[in-house]
């Protein structure tokens, strides 16, 4: 008997804490053309939880404990299709084929240009009018023994939005047993094309509320001033002695307002540091106080656009029927420069036949008491 009990208490111990199907795949709804879409969730063994959908290859939710276990979702959204079908400012979607602003939407290449849609006062701004965020995208999920999760891929026609060669791209979120959420993003095409292709989740580490309170690291000397439009002047300055600076730990909203911007707030490219690469060191470390949550962003990127959420304002009603305000959510992108195609003195975004373009980026979740 007592024998028993020991096996019994054994096979309990070393059954995992929660048992819900590593990945679970169900229909969302349909797109205004009758296209299905579909969700999946991925689920850790700690109870962490990425909803992900086919339309944008959308990160629709994170669930993540607090200091006292309590899961809350981090990332702001809609809890049904409608809503992404819907007017909003790109929460979730990855962004391609161009993420950020294309100056005067335009650019030159191998001699010839290429006018794309003005999107954003006389800029093209991620993608164009019809970007990889408003697209479905094909899905297969997979399970390895410590992680699980989904390879969205679509090939954008040549010619889409303007912008030239058949580029064929895959974009695999994973969720490993740390709590880490992985984007793997990979390309190839079949004419030069600019590619610089990111998520624009929004997160607020207190899953309600405004992210001002929040504590927030970058790990970068240096930013991409901007002229009027948010083009890049294509010179780095540095941030030390800005309200930029954020190489050490600084609450969001301890300077914001001193941005000179309309509406008030941080819409910046950063220059990482040289340490971020091979994901060594994390490119940006938020913090949420209230919950305890932190956030660690790891990139092979060599920018990190960090945007406070200024154009939130209320009109959008979200999850719950959740009004997103100013400041209730914000993106770090990890991305190339903006309008990097203009720029000849930023690292290249042209992807050439034959090559192929990958970008890595990792989200790491944590509770400190
Ligand atoms: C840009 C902002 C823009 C926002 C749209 C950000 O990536 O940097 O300028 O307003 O996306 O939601």
């Amino acid at each position: 008997m007592k024998w028993n009990l020991a096996v019994f208490s054994l096979a309990i111990m070393t059954l995992p804490a929660f048992s819900a199907d590593d990945v679970v795949r169900l229909p969302f709804g349909k797109t205004k053309d009758g296209q299905q879409v579909e969700r999946f969730t991925l689920n850790n063994p700690n109870g962490m939880k990425v909803q992900v959908i086919t339309f944008g290859a959308t990160l629709q939710g994170i669930e993540v404990p607090d200091s006292k276990g309590q899961f809350a979702d981090v990332v702001v959204g809609f809890d049904t299709l409608e809503g992404f079908l819907g007017e909003h400012p790109y929460f979730g979607g990855v962004i391609g084929r161009v993420c950020n602003r294309i100056g005067n939407a335009k650019f030159s290449l191998d001699g010839k240009e290429f006018p794309l849609a003005a999107n954003n006062g006389i800029n093209t701004l991620h993608g164009g009018k019809k970007g990889f965020d408003r697209q479905v995208w094909a899905a297969k999920s997979f399970t390895h023994r410590t992680s699980r999760g989904v390879i969205f891929s679509r090939t954008s026609p040549d010619g889409e939005e303007g912008f030239p060669g058949n580029l064929k791209v895959n974009v695999t979120y994973t969720l490993d047993n740390d709590n880490g959420l992985r984007i793997d993003y990979n390309a190839v095409t079949d004419k030069a094309t600019p590619v610089n292709l990111t998520n624009h989740a929004y997160f607020n580490l207190a899953g309600k509320g405004s992210i001002l309170g929040h504590m927030l690291s970058l790990n970068a000397k240096s930013y991409t001033p901007t002229g009027d439009t948010l083009i890049p002047t294509g010179k780095l300055a540095p941030v030390q002695g800005t309200p930029l600076d954020f190489r050490k730990p600084t609450a969001v909203g301890a300077r914001i307002k001193q941005i000179e911007a309309k509406p008030v707030g941080y819409d910046h490219n950063y220059a990482l540091e040289e340490s971020c690469k091979g994901l060594k060191a994390p490119a940006a470390v938020l913090s949420d106080s209230s919950s305890g949550r932190v956030m660690q962003v790891f990139t092979t990127e060599p920018g990190i656009q960090f945007y406070s959420g200024n154009f939130l304002d209320g009109m959008v009603k979200g999850k719950k029927g959740a009004a997103y305000n100013q400041y209730d959510g914000l993106c770090l992108e990890t991305q190339h420069f903006p309008d990097s195609i203009n720029q000849p003195s930023f690292p290249s975004t042209v992807l050439k036949p034959g090559q192929t373009f990958t970008s890595t980026t990792l989200y790491r979740f944590s509770a400190e008491k």
